[in-house]
């Protein structure tokens, strides 16, 4: 399906963000990856638990069921399953068939959020989850920065795959979000990209720029150095540093450092046109009291719905019955790459 060739939808041997922490409570939760329903919760032990969403016997969702400890039952005939999917009681029979147990998908709580694996078990290695110190999440409490802009998990209507050329192609800040963090420059200076084994960086280094909308605003500086660096570790995580200064070529104060962060962008199939967004960001410059992380917490979901918005707008554009073609320009060498080494990792796992 658009952008990829037919009968390509989405990596299944891989780890996705499946929801924030703070999400999974005893309540039972549906959501859906991969086009697969899922249900989602917490064991009297407090261990986050994914089953399939869909109760074996006539696909009633597993989330409208309750628990009994940690037992899920049904809420449509009683049928009942442990935390490891495996069917403990049928009301009508004695007897309890294998068949009846739910999938059970593995499950790994890191920093403040849930990883699921969506492909075969047996291939399901935790060292494939991009290393959370090296991306600077760690769990120390405030070892990453200033953290209270919120953590925002959305529901988008549209194929994940447009999330993901937007990161890819930041040319679109200085357009799509001309009035807060957009840049003229950004789009005409050129990124640097570069790739390795399931991971793929896009670089901008803009000298001496009008600043955007917002740091002017925010810190009354005119001319910036702005760095721009996003790795993409496929197929579900975008790290991005963000470092704005004032220009090195400014009379006072050249080259201070005004604005540092890193944004974390998880995007994770739901749907074969939806998908989940996930949004964290740390700030380590400059150290920020919470009344001041309100206007930048505001600004930053302003940001997001735009991209929301582009997003959603696009899958209204595309025809459900006929192939689409991208015209490409000089911009788009890392959304290419991106798509091509998606698509290439799909066909790895068909065989
Ligand atoms: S549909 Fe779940 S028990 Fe019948
Ligand atoms: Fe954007």
């Amino acid at each position: 399906m658009y952008p990829f060739s037919e009968g390509c939808f989405a990596v299944r041997n891989a780890w996705y963000v499946a929801a924030f922490s703070h999400e999974v409570t005893r309540e039972p939760m549906e959501r859906w990856f991969l086009d697969e329903p899922v249900v989602l919760f917490r064991t009297e032990a407090g261990t986050a638990v994914a089953l399939a969403g869909r109760c074996p016997h006539r696909q009633y969702p597993m989330a409208a069921g309750r628990l009994e400890g940690d037992i899920l039952v049904c809420g449509y005939h009683g049928i009942a399953f442990a935390a490891d999917g495996r069917c403990t009681r049928i009301p009508t029979q004695d007897r309890v068939p294998a068949a009846f147990g739910l999938r059970a998908y593995p499950l790994v709580e890191k920093w403040k959020w849930l990883w699921i694996w969506t492909g075969d078990p047996d291939k399901a290695d935790e060292s494939l989850i991009p290393d959370h110190a090296a991306i600077g999440l760690r769990d120390a409490p405030g070892a990453n920065g200033e953290l209270s802009v919120p953590l925002s998990h959305n529901h988008v209507g549209g194929r994940y795959q447009l999330l993901h050329d937007n990161l890819l192609d930041l040319s679109h800040l200085a357009f799509l979000h001309s009035s807060s963090i957009g840049m003229e420059a950004i789009a005409t200076t050129s990124d640097e990209v570069t790739s390795g084994d399931r991971w793929l960086r896009s670089a901008r280094h803009v000298r001496d720029a009008d600043s955007s909308p917002w740091i002017r605003a925010r810190y009354g500086v005119a001319k910036v150095d702005f760095v721009i660096d996003f790795t993409f570790h496929m197929p579900a995580l975008h790290v991005g540093l963000n470092r704005t200064s004032i220009s090195a070529d400014a009379a006072e104060r050249a080259g201070e450092v005004i604005r540092d962060s890193i944004v974390y962008h998880a995007v994770t199939p739901a749907r074969r046109h939806s998908a989940h967004y996930f949004f964290a960001t740390t700030i380590n410059a400059p150290a920020t009291s919470e009344e001041a992380m309100a206007p930048i917490a505001a600004g930053i979901a302003k940001v997001i719905e735009e991209d929301i918005f582009a997003t959603e707008e696009i899958e209204r554009m595309i025809p459900a019955d006929r192939p689409l073609r991208d015209l490409m320009t000089a911009g788009d060498v890392a959304v290419v790459k991106g798509r091509r080494m998606l698509e290439s990792m799909m066909k790895a796992e068909r065989g």
